[in-house]
């Protein structure tokens, strides 16, 4: 410890759009701590100069985000470092840590975001008996994680690519089904929770094709994408009366357990931080 105010980065490549830097700016200036936080440009080959070197360069940890998510937890499943049990399963980190020993810790933290941000939603507690999750990509490993942790008996992933739908089966190969998107009607009338994990829907992109009619009135449906705050999934979802939850909230909350671990304080999503990020999101060209 050098006694200076601790300070923590994101990196990936490119970084320059990354909100992080917003987000903890905003719990670093309310809670009124000493501290900093920046977004650093590492390209692929220099990541692992990187990841030896950040700490000599006073820095405690940070954020990890594409494209060296998986990358990460390879450098430090390869030196030996901690690997929280979550960024074992995903073999992916989003989050990183200085451990007072000097070793570095990495976790994934995008699950529990997400879990977090239904939480917000609709209230803790929630329970579904299926969960339909679209998409098969590294969120969605985390988010079928979060959902087999909270108890979910029963995980359909939906995939344009069908194996990448069916390799998540090995997380809990009798409480997961891999499906194709042709199947996607067909799985909604016993759907609990629909997730939107692809990238349909974003701004810019075509949005994803479905007809929710078949959906229980009393579904969540639920879209990690977060530009634009409703998407065409959550308008459709809005149309039919049904439960909502928007992609900022994960991003929010994923970034709770990085701060506390670096700053030493559990910081908290609010209105205030929303309106933070919402008012970048709409400012963005
Ligand atoms: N809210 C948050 O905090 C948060 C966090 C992480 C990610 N996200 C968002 O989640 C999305 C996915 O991120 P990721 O990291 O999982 O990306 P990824 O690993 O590249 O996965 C992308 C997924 O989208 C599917 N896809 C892409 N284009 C498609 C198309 N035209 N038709 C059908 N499926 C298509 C891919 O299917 P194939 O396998 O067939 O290619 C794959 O399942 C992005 O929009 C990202 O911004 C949000």
């Amino acid at each position: 410890m050098t006694g200076h105010p601790p300070k923590a980065f994101v990196i990936g490549h490119p970084i320059a759009h990354s909100r992080s830097p917003l987000i903890h700016g905003h719990w670093l200036r309310t809670l009124g701590l000493a501290g900093s936080y920046e977004r650093i440009d590492v390209p692929p080959a220099a990541l692992a100069g990187f990841l030896a070197g950040f700490p000599a360069g006073g820095f405690v940890g940070g954020n990890v985000t594409v494209p060296h998510k998986e990358a990460v937890f390879t450098y430090l499943a390869e030196s030996s470092q901690d690997l929280t049990p979550t960024a074992r399963r995903l073999g992916a980190v989003n989050t990183l840590s200085l451990l007072p020993d000097g070793r570095l810790r990495g976790h994934n933290t995008d699950g529990a975001g997400f879990a977090a941000s239904i939480d917000e939603a609709v209230g803790p507690g929630w329970e579904v008996g299926q969960a339909l999750v679209v998409g098969a990509g590294g969120a969605a490993r985390a988010i079928v994680g979060a959902l087999l942790d909270r108890g979910i008996p029963r995980i359909v992933v939906a995939n344009r690519t069908l194996e990448k739908a069916q390799g998540l089966r090995v997380f809990a190969p009798d409480r997961i089904e891999a499906a194709g998107m042709d199947d996607l009607a067909g799985a909604l009338a016993g759907t609990g929770l629909l997730v939107n994990t692809t990238t349909l829907g974003m701004k810019g992109q075509p949005a994803l094709d479905i007809a929710l009619a078949p959906l229980p009135a009393d579904a969540i449906v639920a879209d990690i994408v977060y530009v634009p705050a409703e998407t065409p999934l959550l308008a459709a979802a809005r149309s039919r009366g049904l439960r909502r939850v928007g992609g900022l909230g994960m991003l929010l909350h994923q970034a709770v357990p990085g701060f506390e671990s670096w700053f030493g304080r559990r910081p908290v999503v609010d209105a205030a931080l929303r309106a933070v990020v919402e008012a970048d999101i709409g400012a963005a060209p």
